[in-house]
């Protein structure tokens, strides 16, 4: 695909593949296309040229709903959860939008409505479980420290039942404690049969749970394939080397220390922002 802002060109004929049952992380500096990758392939910006092929078919032009229906679900860095109402009561508003009760039946009341929610209510519990919330169920999601709130996005998301889901730095303003949850939960949901296509800044968590990793720079691929080969790819360790993640410009010196790490392990690379 590619897509251009006026003169400048955010994705020049980028090509990649995201494989079902992998976990596929999209990394790269500040600037790099990743975000306009996401928006293209979620269904919100029409690149210039190019295609997107889903399952063997183009979904290029179908909007985003149509592309969430399709399986592609997408959670999004502004949070979408109800801070008002519980944990619980978040995920059955989600299953609500996805409900097959029609207005008459809702209407009429009877045994459709009151099977569909008993059934959407045994999914609530499922879906909380299955993130790891379900000792805050009953809490007003509001009163959730920020990582658990972006885990409870998580599970919106999966209400509407993904096959491919798509996280938008998922791990910015998380602590660590919270990264290493959010890690076992994405692990734990390819076990489950979803597929996720992870844009992310935290190369730690990238490198711990990719399958497959797709660097790129300045609109481009740069280096693509397992992530012990990514981290030690010149080309990647030479973008790196230049970046200060988020605005404040870095020292040359915490440059260095970046691609040092990164070739090292990217165990100690400041991620932060
Ligand atoms: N809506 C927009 N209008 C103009 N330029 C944009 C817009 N969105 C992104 N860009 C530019 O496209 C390039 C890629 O941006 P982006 O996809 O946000 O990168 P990343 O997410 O990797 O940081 C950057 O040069 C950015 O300034
Ligand atoms: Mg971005």
């Amino acid at each position: 695909m590619t897509v251009r802002f006026g003169g400048v060109a955010a994705l020049s004929d980028v090509t990649f593949e995201a494989q079902t049952d992998h976990i596929t992380s999209l990394i790269g500096p500040n600037g790099a296309g990743k975000t306009t990758l996401f928006n293209v392939v979620s269904g919100f910006l029409r690149p210039h040229g190019g295609d997107v092929r889903y399952e063997g078919t183009s979904i290029l032009g179908l909007r985003p709903h149509q592309v969430a229906a399709r399986g592609l679900v997408r959670t999004f860095q502004k949070t979408s959860v109800f801070p008002a109402v519980t944990v619980f009561e978040n995920v059955m508003i989600a299953l609500h939008t996805q409900g097959t009760a029609g207005v008459w039946d809702i209407l009429r009341g009877g045994a459709k409505v009151r099977d569909e929610e008993a059934r959407l209510t045994a999914r609530a519990h499922e879906l909380v479980e299955i993130v790891g919330l379900a000792y805050r169920e009953g809490d007003v999601a509001g009163s959730l420290p920020y990582g658990e709130q972006r885990i409870l996005e998580v599970a919106i998301a999966l209400a509407a039942r993904p096959r491919l889901l798509l996280l938008d730095e998922p791990a910015a303003g998380l602590n660590t404690g919270e990264r290493e949850e959010l890690i076992a939960l994405i692990a734990r949901l390819r076990s489950e049969g979803i597929s996720v296509l992870l844009v992310e800044h935290d190369m730690r968590l990238v490198m711990g749970i990719s399958d497959r990793v797709v660097c790129l720079d300045h609109g481009r691929v740069i280096a693509e394939g397992a992530p012990a080969v990514v981290r030690v790819h010149p080309e990647v360790v030479r973008a790196y080397l230049g970046i200060s993640d988020g605005d404040e410009p870095s020292s040359s010196d915490q440059r260095t220390a970046n691609g040092q790490a990164l070739a090292a392990g990217g165990d100690t690379l400041t991620a932060e922002r």
